[in-house]
């Protein structure tokens, strides 16, 4: 455990979508702390040390230890005829020193023992890929952690969620037993124990055209569990008002929204289409477990609220009444404000990273906007802000440090706030230094500009001003490098002149003086 090689190859593939999407719409949170790591792989080691241990009760480390037997280890010597011998085997190739890999190994091996319980004809298997790099790229291991199932030796990717009960939903779907079916009383009632969220059919027989697209959307879905049954008596255990048509479908979710009914047609795509629409509880915590689940919903209007476990307990039944009323529409998000992780991202967004209080944010991931509630969040202000949203007239949000007093300063500072009228609607010409704290070339361009500003003190007309593009925005501003020189003329604001910020001082004033008075020239022609 000494080594720790870069985490690059590691989070491929497994948490891809969730960086790609954090890092292009949000800033990335940082890597995981490496405590964190250790912590993981040292409960690893000792589970492996206490595999011999066997006791009327079991400790945890050794339930784990129980389920990591029967995960099949394989090696250079063992992987081609495991794969090509068995009907369906599924893998996990995963590096010891991956954060990612450790924390996906529990809930691979509890989903073995569950598996097993179940008497699947699924063989669960792993590679430590980083040792036996033959057999990784025999299997076509590419990085760590990366799931496969082989169907009769031909592999597809895992697609199904990563907690041990998703691997469990998932493997059944693809190894022959897409739908539960429900017989007895006793069946429903170990059914409820073990599934809060699912889609029950009731068909009068489980034959026809319609059953057969319910079977496919099972078989098509990654995550959600199908459940069947015949017997109208029976069907109202699971889903109590369900109506006696010859066939029903429904979702059932743990949670004050517990059923909702199917009324279209029996066919895959509408099947598959509802369930996207209707498997989240009206408010879903945010995890990083579901964070791709959620942004690969249809549902691209999203609100999201950043509060701590007390203030949200007496925000959710406000919540959930508004959730009822925007279903379909507006998906709404829960996140631990003190979660680092998950609420920094975010909140920097807003430039609210050190807000204590509670946040009441939005995205329309469809048009990349942000919105801000700004007012208290009370529950007529959010059914407002809601509104508003859905109707596509809240103003987005730009973040915007404090208005500063530049009575005194010969660098004037702008800030979102300020843009608009220090710059654009100035009649002055105007230079800006857009820059960062953290880039490593504004400094110098940070000097160069206050000796611009007072070689060129006594002209009225022109101003030197700076901003930070880190904790300010506004639409016009689109800048992608730091530090980044623009010279706004007085008569065109749309279309700043940029400098270079390579040249020296003296090219820079050439540059100043040669553009404003070319432009001051076209304008006196004009005249
Ligand atoms: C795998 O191969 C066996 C033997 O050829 C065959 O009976 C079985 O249907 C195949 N399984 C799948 C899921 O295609
Ligand atoms: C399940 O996952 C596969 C592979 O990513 C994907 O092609 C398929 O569309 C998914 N099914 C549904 C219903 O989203």
């Amino acid at each position: 455990m000494s080594t720790r090689k870069p985490t690059l190859r590691c989070i491929f593939l497994f948490l891809l979508t969730l960086f790609l999407v954090l890092s292009f719409n949000f800033a990335v949170a940082d890597d995981k702390d490496e405590d964190g790591l250790e912590e993981l792989l040292a409960v690893d080691d000792e589970v492996e040390q206490e595999a011999e241990v066997g006791g009327v009760k079991l400790s945890e480390a050794e339930v784990l230890s129980k389920a990591q037997r029967i995960v099949l280890e394989l090696n250079n010597e063992n992987t081609e005829r495991v794969v090509t011998g068995n009907e369906f085997v599924l893998v996990l190739g995963y590096a010891p020193w991956c954060p990612r890999s450790a924390e996906l190994m529990p809930h691979f091996a509890e989903a073995a023992t569950s598996l097993k319980e179940l008497g699947t004809p699924l063989l669960m298997a792993k590679l430590d890929a980083d040792r036996y790099p033959k057999s990784a790229s025999f299997l076509g291991v590419k990085g760590f952690p990366t799931l496969l199932l082989f169907v009769n030796g031909t592999s597809q990717p895992y697609s199904g969620g990563f907690t041990a009960d998703d691997i469990v939903i998932w493997a059944r779907k693809k190894t022959g037993t897409p739908v539960i079916r429900i017989s007895s009383v006793a069946e429903a009632e170990e059914f409820l124990k073990k599934y809060q969220t699912f889609l029950i059919g009731r068909f009068d027989k489980f034959e026809g055209p319609d059953y057969e697209e319910f079977v496919s959307a099972a078989k098509s879905d990654n995550e959600t569990q199908f459940v069947e049954v015949s017997q109208v008596e029976l069907a109202q255990f699971l889903y109590p008002d369900i109506k006696p048509t010859d066939h029903f479908l429904g979702i059932v979710k743990s949670e004050p929204e517990r059923y909702t009914a199917y009324d279209g047609a029996f066919t895959l795509n509408k099947i598959l289409q509802f369930i996207d629409y209707n498997k989240f509880p009206l408010v879903t915590k945010l995890t990083e477990m579901n964070s791709i689940r959620v942004y690969s919903s249809p549902i691209k209007l999203q609100v999201l609220v950043f509060a701590n476990v007390d203030d949200f307990k007496n925000l959710l039944d406000p919540l959930q009444d508004i959730a009822r009323n925007f279903k379909s529409k507006i998906m709404f998000l829960y996140v631990d404000i003190n979660d680092e992780n998950l609420a920094k991202p975010f909140l920097t967004l807003y430039g609210l990273e050190e807000s204590k209080n509670t946040v009441v944010a939005a995205f329309d991931n469809g048009m990349s906007s942000k919105y801000l509630l700004e007012s208290e969040p009370t529950r007529s202000n959010i059914e407002e802000f809601c509104n508003k949203l859905v109707q596509g007239s809240l103003s987005p949000y730009f973040k915007s440090q404090p208005i500063p007093d530049n009575t005194e300063a010969s660098v004037h500072v702008i800030v979102g706030k300020t843009f608009d009228d220090e710059i654009l609607s100035s009649k002055k010409d105007v230079v800006l230094e857009v820059f960062t704290p953290w880039c490593i070339n504004c400094e110098a361009t940070s000097k160069q500009v206050e000796k611009l500003a007072k070689h060129y003190k006594g002209s009225t007309n022109l101003i030197f001003a700076r901003i930070d593009a880190s904790a300010n925005e506004h639409p016009k501003l689109q800048v992608d490098d730091y530090p980044t020189l623009l010279l706004y003329t007085a008569n065109d604001k749309m279309d700043p002149i940029k400098l270079s910020t390579k040249s020296s001082l003296k090219e820079l004033a050439a540059s100043i003086s040669k553009h404003l008075k070319v432009k001051n020239q076209v304008v006196k022609d004009e005249l």
